[in-house]
C-alpha cells in the first residue's frame, strides 16, 4: 500500500518519467514548495473553501503543454489520486480545488491563449482564460463583435462554458454554450479529441452538462456575435417608498417579452432609507440596450413606462465599456482592467430558482421581510429575464434545459466577512430559510437550478460510491430530462467514473 507521502512522490516521479525531461518539475507544487499556497489561493473566490480545515491538494500541476495534461491524468490514475480541473476557480462550492479524498489540482492557468478571427467571426479560447481576457481581445479586434457570456470578468472560460454561461446578451443570443462550435478535450484515456473525433454526444454533454464529469476541455471555438458600435446602459433604483413593489411586480409581466435588444435585470437588496436609522429594500433596474437612447426611450415608454426612464438615466458607450459598467468599474476606466485576473474573495453562499408565473405582490412583500433581517445585510437577489432567443432553443439542444416557459431566473446570494462556523451557519441558515419561503412561487417538480450556481444543498453524490438514483435527485434539477442522456454519455466516455466530484454525472453501472 502506498502511504500518502509516497503516493505524492510516486505521482511526481511518474510525471517526470513520462514527460521525458525535468521541465515539468517547475510546473508542480507540493506543500513543501514556497509558492504552493499562493498558487492554490490564486483563483479561489469563496473564503468558505479557503480555511485551515479545507482539504488541500497533494499536488498542484500547472501544465504548459497538452502532453503534460495527458501525463497528469495518466499518473493520477496509476497512483490513485483524484483530479480536480480548475480554470477560473469560481465554483460556488469549491469543487475545482477542494476534495475529501487525496487529489491533484490540474490548474489551467497557463492555458489561456485567445485567437480572434474577425473575418470569419469566430475565436478559439483556451479554458484557463478569463471572460475579461476574452472580451478584451474581441474588442481589441472589433468594436462591433461581442460574445454572450457572464458578467464577472474573472470567471474562467472552462467552468463557465461547460456549465452554460449567461450575461447581458442572453435574450438576444442565448448562452455561451449555445455559441460553442468546436472544442478540444482530453479524455480519461489521454486522447486529444476535437468535435469530430469526440462525436456529437460528448460534444453535446460538455456544453452545459458541467465539464468535470467528462474530461479536460482544453479550448473552445466560439461563434462571435454582432453588437452595435454604441449600446446604452442604465441603472434606475427604486426603494419601497418609491413604489418598488408595484414596479417590480409589473416588470415580471414585461421583462421576458421586451424587444430582444433590451435586457433589464433587477438586483434586490436592503439599503438605508432616507428616514434616519431605517432600512428599506431597493430594486435596482440594471439594463443593457443594443442600440442608442433615441430608440431606447420610446421603446421603454411603450413597454415599461412604470419605470419612468428618462434620457439622463442613460449612457451610450461601446460594448466593451458596457462590460466594465456591469462589472461595477468606475466609468472611464481603460479596458486593460479586464486583464487583471485577481478575484475579490469573500465568504458566500448562493442558490438559484426559476420563475414561471409572476410572484404576487404579497409574495414579494415576504421577500422584503427576509431581506430586512440582520443576516441579510449583504444579501442580494439577482433577477435575470429570459425570453427572446432563450425561448427559441429547445430544452434538449444542449444539457441546459431552462428555456421557454421561464420568465426569469433568480440568484439568491448572501455574503459575510466574519470567520468561523457559527457565522457561516447563521448566514447559510438565512439563505436556506429564504429558499424555503420561495418554494410556492418558483418552479416545481423538479425545482430547477442552474449548475453554474452550484448548490450542494440540492443533493450530492456519495463520493466513494456514486449512485445513479442519488445523482438523479440533483441531476434532474440542473438538467431535467437531459440528465438521462448525460448518464449515457458518461457511461461511454468514463465508465470507471474517474472524473468525479460531489455533483458529477455517474455512469449507469454505479
Ligand atoms: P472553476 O475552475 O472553479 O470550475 C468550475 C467547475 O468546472 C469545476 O467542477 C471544475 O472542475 C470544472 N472545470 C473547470 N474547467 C474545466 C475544464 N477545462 N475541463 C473540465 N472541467 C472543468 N455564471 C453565469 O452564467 N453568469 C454570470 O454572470 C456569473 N457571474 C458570476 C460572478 C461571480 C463573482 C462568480 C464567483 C461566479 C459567477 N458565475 C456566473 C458562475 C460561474 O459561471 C461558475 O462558477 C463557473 O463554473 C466558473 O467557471 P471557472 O472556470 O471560473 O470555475
Amino acid at each position: 500500500l502506498e502511504t500518502s507521502a509516497s503516493t505524492d512522490e510516486n505521482f511526481i516521479q511518474c510525471l517526470a518519467l513520462h514527460s521525458g525531461n525535468d521541465s515539468i518539475s517547475k510546473l508542480i507544487y507540493t506543500s513543501s514548495n514556497s509558492s504552493y499556497s499562493s498558487i492554490l489561493k490564486s483563483s479561489i473566490r469563496n473564503t468558505r473553501f479557503s480555511t485551515p480545515s479545507t482539504p488541500k491538494p497533494q499536488v498542484i500541476v500547472t501544465p504548459l503543454l497538452v502532453s503534460q495534461i495527458q501525463e497528469t491524468l495518466n499518473c493520477s490514475q496509476k497512483h490513485g489520486l483524484q483530479v480536480r480541473v480548475r480554470s477560473g476557480g469560481h465554483d460556488y462550492e469549491g469543487l475545482s480545488y477542494a476534495s475529501p479524498v487525496p487529489f491533484v489540482i490540474l490548474d489551467l492557468i497557463n492555458f489561456r491563449n485567445i485567437s480572434v478571427d474577425v473575418e470569419n467571426n469566430f475565436a478559439w479560447v483556451q479554458s484557463g482564460a478569463t471572460l475579461g481576457e476574452l472580451y478584451y481581445w474581441i474588442a481589441n479586434k472589433s468594436r462591433t463583435l461581442g460574445f454572450p457570456a457572464g458578467v464577472c470578468p474573472t470567471i474562467g472560460v472552462g467552468g463557465h462554458f461547460s456549465g452554460g454561461g449567461y450575461g447581458t446578451l442572453l435574450r438576444k443570443y442565448g448562452l455561451a454554450a449555445d455559441n460553442v462550435i468546436d472544442a478540444h478535450l482530453i479524455d480519461v484515456k489521454g486522447r486529444f479529441l476535437d468535435r469530430k473525433s469526440m462525436g456529437e454526444d460528448l460534444f453535446w454533454a460538455i456544453r452545459g452538462g458541467g465539464g468535470a464529469s467528462f474530461g479536460v476541455i482544453v479550448e473552445w471555438k466560439i461563434q462571435l456575435v454582432p453588437v452595435p458600435s454604441n449600446v446604452t446602459v442604465f441603472t434606475v433604483n427604486k426603494n419601497l417608498e418609491q413604489n418598488a413593489t408595484k414596479i417590480l411586480h409589473r416588470w415580471q409581466y414585461v421583462a421576458d417579452k421586451f424587444d430582444t435588444d433590451l435586457f433589464i435585470r433587477v438586483i434586490l437588496s436592503a439599503v438605508s432609507s432616507s428616514q434616519k436609522g431605517n432600512r428599506t429594500v431597493q430594486a435596482s433596474f440594471n439594463s443593457l440596450y443594443l442600440g442608442g437612447k433615441d430608440k431606447l426611450l420610446p421603446l421603454m415608454q411603450k413597454s415599461f413606462p412604470e419605470l419612468g426612464l428618462v434620457s439622463e438615466d442613460c449612457t451610450e458607450m461601446s460594448w466593451i465599456q458596457s462590460i466594465l459598467y456591469f462589472a461595477g468599474f468606475p466609468s472611464g476606466l481603460s479596458p486593460d482592467i479586464l486583464l487583471n485576473r485577481d478575484p475579490s474573495i469573500t465568504y458566500f453562499k448562493a442558490k438559484s430558482d426559476y420563475v414561471k408565473n409572476p410572484i404576487p405582490e404579497v409574495g414579494l412583500e415576504g421577500i422584503w421581510q427576509r431581506l430586512l433581517e440582520k443576516e441579510a445585510a449583504a444579501a442580494l437577489l439577482i433577477l435575470s429575464p429570459y425570453g427572446g432567443r432563450m425561448n427559441e432553443i429547445s430544452e434538449s439542444s444542449i444539457p441546459f434545459p431552462h428555456r421557454a416557459g421561464n420568465i426569469y431566473k433568480i440568484q439568491h446570494l448572501v455574503y459575510w466577512t466574519e470567520e468561523g462556523t457559527a457565522a457561516s451557519e447563521k448566514y447559510m441558515s438565512w439563505i436556506r430559510r429564504l429558499y424555503d419561503y420561495m418554494a410556492p412561487y418558483v418552479s416545481k417538480s423538479p425545482r430547477e437550478a442552474y449548475i453554474n450556481y452550484r448548490d450542494l444543498d440540492i443533493g450530492t453524490n456519495n463520493i466513494s460510491n456514486t449512485s445513479y438514483s442519488q445523482a438523479s435527485i440533483w441531476g434532474t434539477k440542473y438538467f431535467k430530462n437531459n440528465f438521462e442522456r448525460l448518464v449515457q454519455v458518461k457511461t461511454v466516455v468514463d465508465p470507471a467514473n474517474f472524473f468525479r466530484n460531489e455533483q458529477s454525472i455517474p455512469p449507469v453501472s454505479y
